[in-house]
């Protein structure tokens, strides 16, 4: 029997249905992605390194060919992203084997977002402007980076700014992760803030929503997702998956997730969905990290080796029950 089912279209008014792809699963699962998902994100495809491995280089093959499938397939294609402080080349903060002045960097980085967002203008609705700056420990502010070493905090706003100029119609986000731990949800929170009162050109906040079927609770997620709606600003669910283990879970061995997992999986995303709908008006899309358990980065995240099964569509790429039930 053929499953006629779609995600993206049971919740076309209420918010896009994203799934992150590469340049392998674009095409495994495209079938999955042409009938359940209404928009794309590059799992790496788009960041720093692959774009612009040395100063005068630019590499836009594989960026370009998902570009090309996102409107082959009438996709909306979300862009992932200019600044982090991971998966970005190291030439760009050196000269001659030094750090560079920050006047030098940011000269570079308006470069670079003015050629890669400049490239896809009007041919991505969204982009993470800026990635996981806030600190995971609790007294302290920012996450140390080479972008802060050398620039200060100014790198944040310089980034929206270019980023602006060089499509004034793309929905600019700041996009983190543990985005409901109470803690560094408020630090989000103020950051985004003082953006926004600066009028620094900011549109959202992106919850990554790299969770897992016991951590973190509803209510804080809920509390994450109130307290950034308090800003005026959409929310994003940019890179969500569902963990079958608690961080503290170091098993290896497993080689299909148990009955207890599923079935917790099983009634967290049953949750999720409904406080997703809840929070509708404010939630632009709900984008999973991947598109089916047959791949996923979690297989070797943060335990080397280990398979997860994080997703609504299983190893085989067939629907979980869980599928039907919100669907
Ligand atoms: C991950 C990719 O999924 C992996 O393939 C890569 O090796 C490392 O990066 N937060 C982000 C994403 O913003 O870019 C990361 O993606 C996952 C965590």
């Amino acid at each position: 029997m053929t499953d006629t089912t779609s995600l993206y279209k049971k919740f076309e008014k209420d918010f896009k249905i994203g799934a992150a792809i590469n340049h392998r699963t674009m095409y495994s699962a495209e079938k999955l992605i042409d009938q359940h998902f209404n928009s794309l994100t590059a799992e790496n495809e788009m960041k720093f390194e692959n774009l612009h491995p040395a100063k005068d280089e630019y590499v836009f093959n594989t960026s370009d060919e998902m570009v090309k499938f996102a409107r082959k397939h009438n996709k909306a294609m979300r862009g992932h992203t200019l600044i982090w402080h991971n998966q970005t080349s190291d030439w760009i903060f050196q000269k001659n084997g030094k750090l560079v002045d920050s006047i030098t960097l940011q000269n570079r980085m308006k470069d670079h977002i003015d050629t890669v967002v400049g490239r896809y203008k009007g041919k991505i609705y969204s982009w993470d402007v800026v990635n996981e700056v806030i600190s995971d420990e609790k007294d302290t502010f920012y996450r140390n980076s080479k972008w802060y070493e050398i620039m200060g905090e100014s790198f944040i706003e310089k980034a929206f700014d270019y980023a602006h100029k060089a499509d004034s119609e793309a929905k600019l986000l700041y996009n983190d992760y543990n985005e409901s731990d109470p803690i560094k949800r408020d630090k989000i929170y103020q950051l985004v803030n003082q953006l926004k009162e600066k009028h620094v050109p900011i549109h959202g906040v992106g919850m990554q929503a790299h969770w897992n079927i016991y951590d973190p609770t509803l209510d804080n997620i809920r509390a994450a997702i109130e307290k950034y709606a308090s800003l005026g600003l959409e929310i994003q669910i940019t890179e969500m998956d569902v963990s079958m283990f608690a961080h503290d879970d170091k098993r290896t061995d497993l080689t299909a997730p148990t009955e207890k997992m599923v079935e917790f999986q099983h009634e967290r995303y049953l949750k999720f969905f409904e406080i997703f709908k809840e929070y509708s008006q404010h939630i632009g899309a709900v984008t999973f990290w991947g598109v089916a358990d047959d791949y996923t980065w979690l297989d070797n995240f943060p335990v080397r080796g280990r398979k997860n099964w994080p997703f609504l569509f299983d190893h085989n790429q067939e629907p979980k029950d869980v599928l039907h039930k919100i669907v």
